[in-house]
């Protein structure tokens, strides 16, 4: 597969290039300097600004699929990343790709009937304006019908760490293990990705990621 990768200088994003690129994929991926500290003989890092959807769409044109490990840049108003969700649908519109693999966020998780992790009593409140802009970027994606979409959420802790290979996934819910913790590692999380862009088992589906 040759995919398009847009936030492949970021935390999650470079361990998303390296799970693709070790099993043998093609990956362009974006940041907006055009500097991306991945190494690979299938990997080519562009600059590229994900606001703009003429952009997007060039970047876009031949590839099967893009991902997107996109966040609000941390010196801008995390509200940024809705305009920029909707610049991504925009371009992928304008070009030949239709599949988009999306990192989330955890706020939007049901943890129970009717409530979402961004409702608990202990959900952070300096994360609530980021969980907010994801859950509205959400409601933009869901809207995209137009396009094959896949929306993985991580746990409420996502770290760097082992890849094990081992995840589980839950339509729509918070995923916690056995102790009643909510978290994974950034390489499996990359796992669950690359897994969901090969064989696009959750489309049109927000998937909670998780032990
Ligand atoms: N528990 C949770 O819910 C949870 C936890 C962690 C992360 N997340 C979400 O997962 C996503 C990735 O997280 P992360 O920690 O890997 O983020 P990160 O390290 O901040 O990376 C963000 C990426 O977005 C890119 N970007 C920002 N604005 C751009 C623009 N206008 N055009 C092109 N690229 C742009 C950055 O590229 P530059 O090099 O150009 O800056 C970078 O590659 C975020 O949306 C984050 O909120 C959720």
């Amino acid at each position: 597969m040759d995919v398009l990768l847009l936030g492949a200088s970021g935390q999650i994003g470079r361990r998303i290039a390296n799970e693709l690129l070790d099993r043998g994929h093609a990956v362009t991926g974006v940041s907006r300097s055009g500097e991306v500290d991945v190494e690979g003989d299938e990997f080519e890092a562009v600059a590229g600004d994900a606001t703009d959807p003429d952009e997007v769409a060039d970047l876009a044109n031949g590839h099967d699929a893009v991902g997107s490990a996109l966040g609000p840049p941390a010196d801008e108003d995390p509200e940024v990343f809705v305009p920029m969700t909707e610049a991504v649908l925009d371009g992928l519109r304008r070009s030949d790709v239709d599949r988009l693999v999306w990192t989330g966020g955890a706020g939007g998780l049901n943890v129970g009937p009717d409530r979402k992790l961004i409702d608990d009593d202990e959900f952070p409140d300096d994360l609530v304006p980021l969980a907010q802009a994801h859950i509205d970027a959400l409601d933009r994606i869901r809207e995209a019908d137009d396009l094959e979409w896949s929306y993985l959420a991580p746990p409420m802790v996502i770290e760097p760490g082992e890849r094990t290979g081992e995840y589980r996934t839950a339509v729509g819910d918070l995923v916690v293990d056995d102790d009643g913790d909510s978290h994974v590692s950034m390489e499996d999380f990359a796992v669950a990705f690359v897994d969901e862009l090969e064989d696009a088992d959750a489309v049109h589906t927000q998937l909670g990621v998780g032990y």
